[in-house]
């Protein structure tokens, strides 16, 4: 870890007032869910399973059943999984700030886990905004009600109660629009800020790879944490680590 990138950004944490966390697989990947991209030893999801049929809308009307066993499967590997020293010590900062009233801070995930909410990040006062959606909830294709029975071990799709329709999970695949609320409160979140944090993602799936663009756009520092770092000419401070380590180290001061 670069202790001298690690020190200028712990300052640059302390002073911020309103600060927009987006994070992405890798943040997740120290409590043991695959990322999707990571192709060269074979860990990513989409190395091994086409996302065109299982992530996209065009692949679900085709094969509902293979579909929703994928998310079933999906489910069940993730189920035990827990929250790790990165998501904590996000929602751990989330609650320091609420409660001092003198930072802001709003995290983006494009994570479908669950885990910042676990980990105590609150969906409801939008301190977590889950822009692509949650894997452990349903609705209904046709009605988009939201399907609450239990599904687990389901194997076949469900019918909406309301409509009789195909119940589908409720994440965002491959061509589908952002639920526009959820959007709209990310990127007043990054036009906003005045720093941006970038954990564990590739940077490489859009709209959410824009809002490091917005921010820096609007005078932001951006700052970068993966232990592969990406490409992007945007980022001012790269911190080569993992999520679980760099977290705690950024607040423990
Ligand atoms: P990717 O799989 O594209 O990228 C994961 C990133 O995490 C890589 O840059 C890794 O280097 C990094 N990484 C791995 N381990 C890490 C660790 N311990 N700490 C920090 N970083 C680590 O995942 P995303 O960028 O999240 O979309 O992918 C974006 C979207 O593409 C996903 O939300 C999903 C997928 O298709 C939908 O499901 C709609």
């Amino acid at each position: 870890m670069d202790e001298a990138a690690l020190k200028e950004v712990r300052n640059l944490v302390k002073q911020a007032k309103r600060v927009c966390v987006l994070t992405g697989a890798g943040v997740s990947a120290e409590s043991g869910i695959s990322t999707f991209r990571e192709a060269q030893d074979g860990k990513g999801l989409w190395s091994e399973y086409d996302p065109q049929q299982l992530a996209s809308l065009d692949g679900f009307l085709q094969d509902p059943e293979k579909v929703w066993q994928w998310y079933q499967w999906r489910r069940e590997v993730n189920q035990d999984k827990k929250p790790n020293p990165a998501h904590i010590a996000l929602a751990l900062w989330q609650q320091q700030a609420k409660a001092s009233g003198e930072q802001e801070v709003i995290l983006v995930t494009q994570n479908v886990d669950g885990l910042h909410q676990k980990a105590g990040s609150d969906p409801n006062a939008y301190e977590v905004i889950d822009i692509h959606g949650n894997i452990w909830k349903n609705h209904c294709l046709q009605c988009r009600e939201q399907y609450l029975e239990d599904v687990s071990g389901l194997l076949q799709v469900p019918e909406c109660k309301a409509c009789g329709g195909q119940v589908r999970p409720s994440v965002v695949w491959f061509g589908e629009a952002l639920n526009e609320k959820k959007w709209q409160a990310a990127e007043t979140a990054a036009y906003c800020c005045d720093l941006f944090l970038s954990i564990g993602t590739s940077s490489q799936v859009y709209p959410a790879a824009g809002l490091m663009m917005l921010a820096k756009s609007q005078g932001a520092k951006i700052v970068e944490i993966n232990p592969e770092p990406t490409q992007s000419s945007v980022v001012d401070y790269q911190i080569q680590g993992f999520a679980g380590l760099v977290l705690p180290s950024l607040f423990k001061a």
